[in-house]
């Protein structure tokens, strides 16, 4: 039984009109003078609502909130910013299924994915609230006689945050939920194709804000045009970090501007990832999971497999299961907030021409397409955006093999001999974030992890290269950025590290053993 979910409501109960502002500082929004845009749904090409843009001055104000706010923010105990995000999870329990609706209709991912991306908001917050009462330092020996060495962890200040539209709203909130316990404050500029989920994510943490006394700056958002807010908010020196995610390309650009005035970056960028399956694999399982992660959010995670590498032994097999799965698959392609289907659209047409042009150059250099490739057309599918995911049958060195498509398509690598042949042609890409190996047997599992293994900054055996708890570092190597986002300690790159030494002893011993005496 199909069960198609309505917008019209969610719009209303997430207070999204015909026109939005598109600048807040936390609760109080502001009536800017910049262009105004439109977002358009990808789903059916319909616009959703109209956007106010920030002009330069705007951007300007915001940005001395920010720096006000900061001083405020960061005398907040750690523990009761905690208690400000442990509220903001509660209002994102809240309207997690409006939320994740409309993620679904203005970015495209299925209903079931609008609803993960937003639990893994909320992981998040119930994460850094935990984290709000264990940043810690540690303590280390001295050399010196009555000395105590030891580290601290400071807030950091103003957080530029650029996010992508293929995860519009859980990106703000790995970096949003640290960075608030941390002590800092958060400049977010979203996507411009996803305003409205940024905008409907500020109006569901106002009113937390609001009943805490957060003072206005802290959680900041501005919509803008990247010739309003582009290099000048890169090159902005009161922005003493910037996370940004996005291509490999988008990433060198924020590098050089941001590394020029010596600015800390986390860059979670790019990703060629690859599946490796093995004869001594449960190929059945290694197949279901696999295509998850060739076709899940329609290619568009950064984390989505991109190659299969598979040994030839097993190659029949795997390819034959595969294309059985897509065939059930191509079945369900359409309206992603009908519960029915399993893969929607791609987010514009260009994106779609990215894919077209993969496939073709994918052809040119010797690869045969195996499945799918088509557009398709007819009712349902008007925006021009849906598309039949491709398997295509490759080598490693091709060139377009070696490039990001943002699309779901996949290309099948045979390979000989043992896990090392494997490994090394999953490591000979230019990326380094995602990868996966799928085997029964223990050598080939740890040989994969090991540090002869994946050269990735996520490496796991028995699943697929997508769908990352939040509770691990993430991001990547290489042309990735080396970034680390969300769990484990990745909440230091948030704050400011200090070495402290304190004598207390009535001598002044210098550090390695050198005698000055006066
Ligand atoms: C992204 O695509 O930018 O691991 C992030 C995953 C998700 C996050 C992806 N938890 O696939």
């Amino acid at each position: 039984m199909s069960k198609l979910h309505s917008v019209e409501p969610v719009l209303e109960k997430l207070g999204i009109k015909d026109v939005n502002l598109g600048v807040t500082t936390g609760y109080e929004w502001f009536d800017t003078k910049g262009d105004i845009t439109s977002s358009v749904s990808p789903v059916d090409g319909k616009e959703i609502a109209k956007v106010k843009n920030a002009t330069m001055d705007d951007y300007d104000m915001v940005m001395k909130k920010a720096q006000k706010a900061f001083v405020e923010w960061r005398k907040v105990p750690a523990p009761v910013r905690g208690e400000v995000v442990r509220q903001i999870g509660l209002a994102l329990r809240e309207y997690k299924e409006e939320l994740g609706i409309l993620v679904t209709y203005e970015m495209g991912k299925i209903y079931q994915e609008g609803l993960g991306e937003v639990q893994e908001m909320i992981d998040i917050c119930d994460f850094a609230v935990g984290q709000a009462r264990l940043i810690n330092g540690v303590n280390l020996q001295s050399e010196r006689v009555n000395h105590r060495l030891s580290e601290q962890y400071h807030p950091l200040g103003i957080v530029g945050l650029i996010t992508s539209y293929n995860f519009p709203v859980a990106v703000w909130a790995w970096n949003t939920a640290l960075a608030a316990v941390a002590g800092d404050v958060v400049v977010w500029k979203p996507s411009s194709k996803t305003p409205l989920t940024a905008i409907a994510t500020m109006r569901i943490i106002g009113d937390v804000l609001k009943r805490n006394n957060v003072p206005e700056g802290v959680f900041n958002l501005v919509i803008a045009k990247s010739s309003v807010m582009g290099d000048n908010f890169l090159a902005d020196k009161r922005i003493p970090l910037f996370s940004v995610t996005g291509s490999t390309a988008v990433g060198k650009h924020v590098g050089a501007i941001v590394g020029k005035r010596l600015g800390k970056t986390i860059l979670e960028l790019g990703g060629n990832n690859a599946v490796i399956i093995t004869p001594s694999a449960d190929i059945q399982m290694a197949v279901m999971s696999t295509v998850f992660g060739t076709v899940g959010t329609a290619g568009q995670r950064c984390t989505t497999t991109r190659r299969v590498i598979i040994h030839e032994d097993v190659y029949d097999e795997v390819r034959d299961k595969f294309i059985a799965a897509y065939k059930g698959i191509e079945k369900r392609i359409g309206n992603p907030l009908d519960e029915d289907y399993l893969v929607g659209p791609l987010i514009d047409n260009f994106a779609v021409e990215l894919f077209q042009n993969a496939i073709e150059q994918v052809q040119k250099e010797g690869g045969k397409i195996l499945f799918g490739g088509q557009v398709l057309q007819g009712e349902g599918y008007e925006s021009g955006n849906y598309v039949v995911p491709c398997i295509a049958e490759a080598e490693n060195h091709y060139k377009i093999v070696q490039e990001e498509t943002f699309a779901p398509i996949v290309y099948f690598i045979k390979y000989s001999g043992d896990i090392t042949n494997a490994i090394a042609i999953q490591n000979d890409v230019p990326q380094g974030l995602s990868s996966a190996c799928f085997t029964l047997n223990m050598r080939e599992a740890e040989t994969f992890l090991s540090y002869a293994g994946s050269d990735c900054g996520i490496a796991n055996v028995n699943l697929g290269t997508s769908g990352a708890e939040i509770g691990g570092a993430f991001g990547g190597e290489k042309d990735t950025g080396g970034g680390r986002e969300s769990g484990s300690d990745a909440w230091k790159a948030y704050m400011r590290r200090q070495t402290n030494t304190v004598n207390y002893g009535t001598d002044l011993p210098l550090a390695q053993g050198i005698k000055f005496d006066i």
